[in-house]
């Protein structure tokens, strides 16, 4: 399988990955998480950290070239953060083809929500919610930090970066018919069942 996950910062795309590899034997392959582990590697574009902390995109070569290697490493994957603007989309569509292109449609409201009250927990990379998903395990909870770029001025910053970079991308899967649209507000296991569903297909 390879699954395409598309949607805004906070629309579920990283708590329903961890669940398709899981379900699939497929790997995760996500542009967020490679550069938040490289968030000081020196490039010729500067460090990754200078713009996520902004908010906005990291530049195509930095980005392109972690993709590349994690595909041609993967015989089915879910790819989670990418692509995010119509070059990346692109390149993608000349390195492989997909089984399905999903997105997870999530109102403003509930993102910011989603966002401000994520807790990430450090050693698994396990993904909670202060008022949605908190773990039953008190060493867990007591562990649980905050993304960098979950703070309220950020996350506007990264909402803009996704209407202006993003939802173009959205736009071009859904005009080339291949986009399949899925309610990501509703209970992450309905939104796991209706993705497998689609997936199946
Ligand atoms: P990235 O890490 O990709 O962040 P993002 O796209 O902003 O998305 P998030 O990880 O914030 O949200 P998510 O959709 O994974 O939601 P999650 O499942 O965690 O990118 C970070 C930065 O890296 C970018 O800003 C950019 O600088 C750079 N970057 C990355 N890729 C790049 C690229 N391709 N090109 C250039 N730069 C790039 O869920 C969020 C919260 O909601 C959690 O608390 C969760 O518990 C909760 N939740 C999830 N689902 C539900 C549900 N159904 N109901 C209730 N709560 C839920
Ligand atoms: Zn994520």
């Amino acid at each position: 399988k390879r699954i395409l996950l598309l949607g805004a910062p906070g629309a579920g795309k990283g708590t329903q990955s961890k669940r398709l590899a899981d379900e699939y034997d497929i790997e995760h392959i996500t542009t967020g998480d490679a550069l938040r582990a490289n968030k000081d590697m020196e490039t010729e574009h500067g460090t990754p950290r200078e713009y996520m902390d902004a908010g906005d995109l990291v530049p195509d070569p930095v980005v392109n070239e972690i993709v590349d290697a994690a595909l041609s490493d993967a015989d089915g994957f879910v790819l989670d953060g990418y692509p995010r603007n119509l070059s990346q989309a692109e390149y993608l569509s000349e390195q492989t083809d997909l089984t399905a292109a999903i997105f997870l449609d999530v109102g403003e409201d509930e993102l910011v929500r989603r966002l401000t009250g994520r807790r990430m927990d450090p050693e698994t990379g396990d993904i909670y919610h202060t008022e949605f998903n908190m773990p039953d395990d008190e060493a867990v909870e007591e562990r649980l930090v905050q993304r960098d770029d979950d703070t309220e001025a950020v996350v506007k910053d990264r909402l803009e970066t996704y209407y202006e970079n993003t939802e173009p991308v959205i736009e071009h899967y859904r005009e080339a018919g291949e986009l399949v649209e899925v309610d990501g507000e509703a209970h992450p296991d309905e939104v796991f069942e209706r993705i497998t569903e689609v997936v199946d297909a």
